[in-house]
């Protein structure tokens, strides 16, 4: 009797064992599945930033290094944007839109004209709505329809001010500059990174969150030009 009840405990334990053995399975297997999917999103997000700076080979490499600047500056500043994927989804993004602006706007050598600056001002809205039925891509759908507002609400397409601005558009908008400023255009050399920093500093409070400008005063040159070796 009491070896009958000890065979049905072993058996119990070697099933509870069993069990537990599975469960171990399906958890890594689930990881390795959501890693896969971290990793297919990732490369989706890189192949349509790809095919928008295809077009121009003079900005080669903006999106990346936008995306490195930004990132940097939202960790120094401890935002919590830093650790959400969707951040540098949308920074990547940005310019998605401008796929529907004609070459002859977007490489004209000239001061653009009243019809055709409105024309490519509405390359955030078109991106937002290229990307809106995308579900993965949360968040960052706002980074790319605000990338081009105004800590003082002078900017586009909503005219957002200050808070209303999500942070990720905030920091986008000073790597952005960041990164225009240090890379050669048809029109100007690359200026450096301490002339950079003088212009964006003006523009706290105007054109820049003032949290987002500090954040960048507090990133060194070296880093910079670590990030952006980085990436070319
Ligand atoms: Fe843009």
């Amino acid at each position: 009797m009491e070896a009958d009840l000890v065979a049905r405990l072993e058996e119990k334990e070697r099933q509870l064992e069993r069990y537990a053995a599975d469960l171990r399975e399906t958890f890594k297997a689930e990881r390795a599945r959501s890693a896969q999917l971290r990793a297919s999103y990732m490369a989706t997000v890189r192949a349509l930033a790809n095919a928008v700076e295809a077009r121009d080979a003079y900005t080669g490499h903006h999106a990346e290094r936008v995306a490195a600047y930004g990132l940097e500056l939202a960790r120094t500043a401890a935002l919590d944007i830093a650790d959400d994927p969707q951040t540098e989804f949308g920074f990547l993004l940005h310019d998605v839109g401008k796929v529907a602006v004609p070459d002859a706007i977007l490489f004209k050598p000239a001061p653009l004209t009243d019809e055709e600056r409105v024309l490519m001002e509405r390359h955030p809205v078109i991106g937002w709505e290229i990307l809106r039925d995308i579900d993965f891509l949360g968040d960052a759908k706002l980074v790319v329809r605000h990338h081009h507002e105004r800590w003082d609400g002078r900017g586009y397409p909503d005219s957002l001010a200050g808070d209303d601005i999500p942070p990720a558009a905030r920091v986008f908008a000073v790597a952005d500059t960041l990164d225009a400023l240090t890379t050669d255009r048809p029109y100007r050399p690359a200026g450096s990174f301490a002339d950079a920093r003088a212009i964006i500093r003006a523009g706290a409070g105007r054109q820049f969150c003032p949290t987002s400008v500090a954040a960048l005063e507090t990133v060194s040159d070296e880093r910079l030009e670590e990030l952006r070796t980085g990436i070319s």
